[in-house]
């Protein structure tokens, strides 16, 4: 499973990559306004660090507005994904943009009817928003298990993106149905690494080892 971090934070992003588990990074206007810096300076730093895919998103909603947008981004680094939100402009722009081989990943997908137009349009990548569906009640992961079904049955050149991910638990579901993609907070990242029997068991190591000193 490849595991991107969902931030535009730049040490979050250095200090995942030190760890060597990183594998790409997946931002939206929401995060990058988080950091208080001009969007092309975040872009930029990002780039330095990251050899993977680094989805950035448009904010037009027009499909042409979108494929201007997302040639513009496009141009930053040959890893830029353009992520497009899941409207019939979306659809557009995806065709348009994919068509022109620039890759695209397709946001905001909520239902398996949506991930597999955003699949039939070219979309590379595939981001079904688990946690917010959990948030109304409704089985987040069902929807991946759908959506890795038709990609499946179809044969269809994409990677699903398991995104809105809020605890270590959905990246586990989402490994075990096999999702290709988990783009994770980096809060999320530090509570997997975690077992306080690791801890427990560490400390015993380390003073037993000391009383032999003795
Ligand atoms: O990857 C999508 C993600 O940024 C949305 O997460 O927690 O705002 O639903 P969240």
């Amino acid at each position: 499973m490849k595991i991107f971090l969902d931030t535009a934070n730049i040490d979050k992003i250095k200090e995942a990559a030190s760890w060597g588990i990183l594998d790409g990074v997946t931002t939206n206007p929401t995060l990058i306004s988080k950091e208080g810096k001009d969007f092309e300076t975040v872009v930029k730093e990002i780039l330095e660090v990251v050899k993977g895919p680094i989805s950035l998103e448009v904010v037009s909603t027009d499909w042409e507005g979108m494929v201007e947008e997302g040639k513009k981004l496009a141009s930053y680094g040959d890893n830029v994904v353009i992520k497009i939100p899941m409207t019939v402009e979306g659809l557009k722009a995806i065709k348009a943009l994919s068509s022109m081989g620039i890759k695209v990943n397709t946001t905001l997908i909520f239902s398996p009817a949506q991930a597999l137009l955003a699949a039939k349009a070219g979309s590379r990548y595939l981001s079904p928003f688990i946690g917010r569906l959990d948030d109304i009640s409704s089985y987040g992961m069902r929807l991946v298990e759908d959506i890795m079904v038709i990609v499946e049955n179809y044969g269809f050149n994409c990677e699903v993106i398991v995104a809105s991910v809020r605890h270590p638990m959905h990246v586990l579901e989402a490994a075990l149905i096999g999702a290709h993609i988990a783009t994770v907070p980096f809060e999320v990242l530090q509570k997997m690494v975690k077992h306080p029997l690791t801890d427990i068991g560490l400390e015993r190591f380390l003073k037993d080892w000391e009383k032999l000193k003795e």
